[in-house]
């Protein structure tokens, strides 16, 4: 018997929202609709399709090593040098580079709980020790309590705002403040992945920050808003002498030349940007307008998902709506029983899911009454 490293006993394996292929082959049901992992149900832009044809021709060929048309175009956009950012197999590979980079045998990294789930077992891989730290009410950051975890063995501090799974934002003064009491060699990740879609006046620009604080990082990716997880691509922007520590980590063509072409295409399309946007804002005010309405609860969400307290066993809404051929992300996994995360989707999508929902909480509400008056009796 090959023993693995010990540390790997202690993680286990990563369980993504349900893939459409599988439910269709499970139940045999036609419509599938996947509210469970926070893609952009509006596809990706035309002028990335077109990028990716053109490419196809390159195929044979490696892809260039740092991306440098596309860093390029995004450090313009951005307002930002080429050489502060690094692109990934989606963001969650510039996660594990930083932790393959920087996490030493029993630094301390501090986080949120709930948050990612990316962040812990990639700390738990390096030998590092997670430090979660405890939500405020409705699912927010306690970013003074995060402070206070920080001492003389941490290394490393996650932020992810908006957070996934309770899609809220921390607020900019705290934020500011959280920013300036993290000491210059702790790395602060800032992990942006939904910050296209946060709206909201207390949302903090990060980007001006990062030349005064060059112990801070920023996460981006196009697997959200443009429309492209199935492709790959995510970045970090930060200090250029962190860039290329994380460069002599990373593997060489770790962006493929389609995903390199496809990002570089889908940032000339502010049509599409804007119309997903505009879209998914539609969407969620009807969702939270139904949830109101229904006497639901829920975390506010700056996202393109939101975490709703229905009241009832998340395990088993999640199955009943699974018969219906729609998926969306039980809370119990994440450490709220009574929760699920639903992606907000196309309208006649985040309609076919309301008339799932309402349909199994009044049968669910009708069982309820009905054990109660048996209590009674
Ligand atoms: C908060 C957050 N960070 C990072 C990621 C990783 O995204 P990707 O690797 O597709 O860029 C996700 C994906 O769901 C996310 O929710």
């Amino acid at each position: 018997m090959v023993h693995t490293r010990p540390q790997i006993d202690k993680i286990s394996m990563y369980s993504p929202g349900k893939p459409v292929e599988e439910l269709k082959r499970e139940k045999g049901l036609s419509r599938i609709v996947k509210m469970a992992s926070n893609e952009n149900p509006f596809g990706y832009s035309p002028l990335a399709a077109e990028a990716i044809r053109a490419e196809m021709k390159e195929i044979p060929l490696y892809p260039e090593v740092t991306s440098p048309l596309l860093a390029e175009k995004l450090a313009n956009k951005l307002g930002v040098s080429p050489n502060q950012i690094v692109f990934g197999n989606g963001s969650d590979e510039i996660i594990r580079l930083l932790t393959r980079t920087y996490i030493n045998e029993g630094d301390e990294v501090v986080m949120a709980r709930v948050t990612f789930p990316r962040y812990k077992p990639n700390v738990i891989i390096e030998g590092g020790v997670p430090v979660e730290v405890k939500m405020l009410e409705g699912g927010r950051h306690d970013l003074t309590e995060m402070a206070a975890a920080i001492n003389e063995k941490t290394k490393m501090v996650f932020v992810c705002n908006p957070n996934n799974p309770t899609g809220t934002i921390v607020d900019k003064a705290s934020l500011k403040e959280f920013i300036q009491q993290v000491p210059s060699h702790v790395l602060l990740v800032m992990d942006e992945a939904y910050y296209e879609y946060a709206d909201s006046d207390e949302y903090l620009e990060t980007l001006p920050l990062l030349h005064q604080h060059k112990n801070m990082v920023v996460l981006r990716t196009f697997s959200k808003v443009y429309g492209l997880a199935g492709l790959r691509v995510g970045y970090g922007l930060m200090d250029a002498e962190m860039v290329k520590a994380l460069h002599k980590v990373k593997e060489p063509f770790n962006v493929n030349r389609l995903a390199q072409a496809a990002a570089s295409a889908s940032l000339d399309d502010d049509e599409f940007l804007h119309e997903s946007i505009r879209l998914n804002q539609q969407g969620r005010e009807y969702l939270i307008q139904q949830f109101k309405e229904m006497k639901l609860d829920y975390f506010k969400s700056q996202t393109n998902f939101i975490m709703v307290d229905i009241a009832a066993p998340a395990e088993e809404v999640y199955e009943f709506l699974l018969n219906l051929g729609v998926i969306i992300r039980p809370g119990h996994l994440m450490g709220y029983p009574t929760m699920i995360r639903v992606t907000i989707g196309e309208q006649k999508d985040n309609h076919y899911f309301i008339d799932g929902l309402k349909a199994y909480l009044e049968n669910y509400r009708m069982n309820e009454k009905e054990v109660k008056s048996d209590e009674h009796a």
